[in-house]
C-alpha cells in the first residue's frame, strides 16, 4: 500500500491507488472510472510492457540513475511477473486503471521500495507508444505469416490447374479465356502486396519512443539509445514530442489491413458468385458451408460472406482512428487512448478471415467441366481472331473491324461461336483467312497462345507460381 492509496482505495480496487492520486484529496467517481479505464483493451500487451520496463530499469542502473543492484531487483521482479503472468498464476486485477498501473503495482507489492523507481524518467506516454510498437513488432509477423500460408495454398491449387480452363469478365461479360490457375495467381500477388506492405510500415516502427517521457523528454541523464539497443530497435525516435503524439503507426497498419480486407472481399464475392448454381465453378466443402432453417435443400457460403461483411468493420476501425488524430493538438491527449480498440479489432479481423479464407479454400472443389463450359459462347476468342490477322499482316485496328464482322456473321446466323462459321462466310470477312484459323480459336489454344509474361498460358502460369513459392520460401517468418 502506498501512503496515497489509503485515500483512494476505492479508484483501483483492493490494493492499488491510481498512479496519480497524490494531488487529489477526493477519489474519482466510480463511474469516472470505469468511464476512463483501459485495461480489459490494453492487457493484451502486458508481456510487452514488462520487456519495455526491464529495458528501461537496466538503463537506469547503467546510467547510475538508479543503484544497480536495485535495477537488478526490479528486473527480476518483472520476470517473475512475467512468468507468472504467462503461467497464469498471476492473473490481470481488472480495478487497475491500465495495464501499465497494474504492473508497476505488482512489481511494487513484490520488491517493495524499488519498485516505486521503476517509472524513473519515463510516462506512460511514452511508454504506451513503446508498448504498442512492441506488440506490432511481435503480432504483425503472424498476420504476415497467414498471408503467406494462403499464397502458397493458393499457388498449390494453382499448380494443378494450370490447363483448367476459366474464362475471364471485364464488366462481368466473357472477355477473354483464361485459367483457374492464373485467376488464383491474381488472388496471390494481391496477398503479395499486402505482405509487403505491412513490411514498409513495419520497417517505420524500428525507433524507440521509450526517454520521450511525457512530451519534453528528461531532466535526468537517460540513455535513449541503450534502453533501444536492449529491445532490438535500430535507433530512437527524434523528437519527443512527435513520439508520443504520433499514432501514424496505427493508422497506417489499419489501413493495410483495409486494403488486405478489400482484397478478401472481392475474392469472397467471387466464390459466392461461383458457387451459385448458375455458375457451380466451385463447390465449398460441407465443413465451410452453413444450411438454412427453413430451406432444407440449402448450402450457403457463409463463410464467404461474413468475411466480406467484415470489411466494414475494419474501413470503419480506420476511419475511426483518422478521426480520433483530425484536430488534435500537440502532445499526448486521452483521445489517443481510444487508438487500441480499432486497431485491435482490425488485427483480430484480419487474422481471423485469412485462417477462415485458408481453410474454405483448400477445402474447395473446382468444377473443371463447368469451369471450361464457361469459356464457350460470349465470342471471347474474338481477340484471338484479330491477333491471327495481325500475324497475317494486316493493321489491328482494321483486325479489329473484321474480326467484329466475323462476330456479327454469327450473331445474325444464330451461331454461339464464331469457330461455327465455315471457311467461306470468313473468307468473306477477310481473304486473308484459312483453314489454320481454327486452330487458334479454341479456348485451350486461346488460354495457352497467351504466353506473355504474367499471362495464362501454362508456361507463363509455371513462371509465376515459381516466383510466388520463392517469395513465400524467402519471407516465411519464425
Ligand atoms: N492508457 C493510456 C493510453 O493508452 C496510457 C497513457 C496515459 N497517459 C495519460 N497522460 N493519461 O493512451
Amino acid at each position: 500500500m502506498t501512503e496515497t492509496s489509503e485515500n483512494h482505495g476505492a479508484l483501483t480496487g483492493d490494493n492499488h491507488a491510481a498512479l496519480w492520486s497524490g494531488r487529489f484529496a477526493e477519489g474519482p467517481d466510480a463511474a469516472a472510472v470505469e468511464f476512463e479505464t483501459s485495461i480489459r483493451v490494453d492487457e493484451r500487451m502486458a508481456l510487452d510492457d514488462i520487456h519495455g520496463s526491464i529495458a528501461h530499469a537496466q538503463m537506469l542502473g547503467e546510467q547510475k540513475i538508479i543503484p544497480k543492484q536495485e535495477a537488478a531487483e526490479i528486473v527480476k521482479g518483472l520476470k517473475s511477473i512475467e512468468a507468472d503472468l504467462i503461467s497464469g498464476a498471476l492473473k490481470i486485477d481488472y480495478s487497475a486503471e491500465d495495464i501499465h498501473s497494474f504492473v508497476e503495482a505488482v512489481l511494487t507489492d513484490r520488491i517493495g521500495e524499488p519498485g516505486k523507481k521503476l517509472h524513473t524518467g519515463r510516462s506512460r506516454n511514452d511508454q504506451i507508444a513503446l508498448d504498442e510498437r512492441l506488440y506490432l513488432r511481435r503480432v504483425i509477423p503472424c498476420i504476415q505469416n497467414e498471408i503467406i500460408t494462403l499464397v502458397k495454398t493458393l499457388a498449390e491449387i494453382a499448380s494443378a490447374n494450370k490447363t483448367s480452363l476459366l474464362t475471364g469478365y471485364t464488366h462481368m461479360q466473357h472477355a477473354q479465356p483464361g485459367t483457374l490457375a492464373q485467376h488464383l495467381l491474381a488472388w496471390a500477388f494481391m496477398l503479395v502486396r499486402d505482405w509487403e506492405r505491412l513490411e514498409d510500415s513495419l520497417g517505420r516502427i524500428q525507433k524507440s519512443p521509450l526517454g520521450s517521457g511525457a512530451l519534453q523528454g528528461s531532466t535526468l541523464p537517460l540513455n535513449r539509445e541503450f534502453a533501444a539497443k536492449k529491445l532490438g530497435f535500430t535507433g530512437v525516435t527524434e523528437n519527443s514530442l512527435d513520439t508520443v503524439s504520433d499514432r501514424d503507426y496505427c493508422i497506417e497498419f489499419v489501413s493495410d489491413f483495409s486494403i488486405l480486407q478489400s482484397h478478401l472481399s472481392r475474392m469472397c464475392e467471387e466464390i459466392v458468385l461461383w458457387s451459385t448454381t448458375e455458375f457451380s465453378f466451385v463447390e465449398l466443402s460441407e465443413k465451410w458451408s452453413t444450411g438454412s432453417s427453413i430451406m432444407p435443400q440449402k448450402k450457403n457460403p457463409d463463410f464467404a460472406e461474413l468475411i466480406r461483411g467484415r470489411t466494414g468493420k475494419v474501413y470503419g476501425d480506420l476511419i475511426n482512428l483518422l478521426t480520433m488524430v483530425k484536430g488534435l493538438p500537440l502532445a499526448y491527449d486521452r483521445d489517443l487512448q481510444e487508438d487500441k480498440e480499432p486497431l485491435f479489432d482490425a488485427l483480430d479481423t484480419v487474422e481471423a478471415n485469412l485462417k477462415v479464407f485458408t481453410a474454405m479454400i483448400s477445402s474447395a472443389k473446382w468444377n473443371k467441366e463447368k469451369m471450361a463450359a464457361s469459356c464457350e459462347g460470349g465470342f471471347a476468342n474474338a481477340t484471338d481472331l484479330a491477333e491471327y490477322l495481325v500475324r497475317k499482316g494486316m493493321p489491328f485496328r482494321t483486325a479489329h473491324g473484321v474480326s467484329a464482322k466475323a462476330v456479327r456473321m454469327a450473331i445474325d446466323a444464330g451461331l454461339s461461336k464464331i469457330e461455327d462459321l465455315c471457311v467461306e462466310e470468313f473468307k468473306e470477312c477477310s481473304p486473308l483467312i484459312e483453314e489454320d484459323v481454327y486452330e487458334i480459336l479454341s479456348p485451350e489454344a486461346c488460354a495457352e497462345n497467351r504466353k506473355t509474361t504474367g499471362a495464362p498460358s501454362s508456361v507463363s502460369t509455371s513462371e509465376q507460381i515459381k516466383n510466388i513459392l520463392a517469395f513465400c520460401r524467402k519471407n516465411k517468418k519464425k
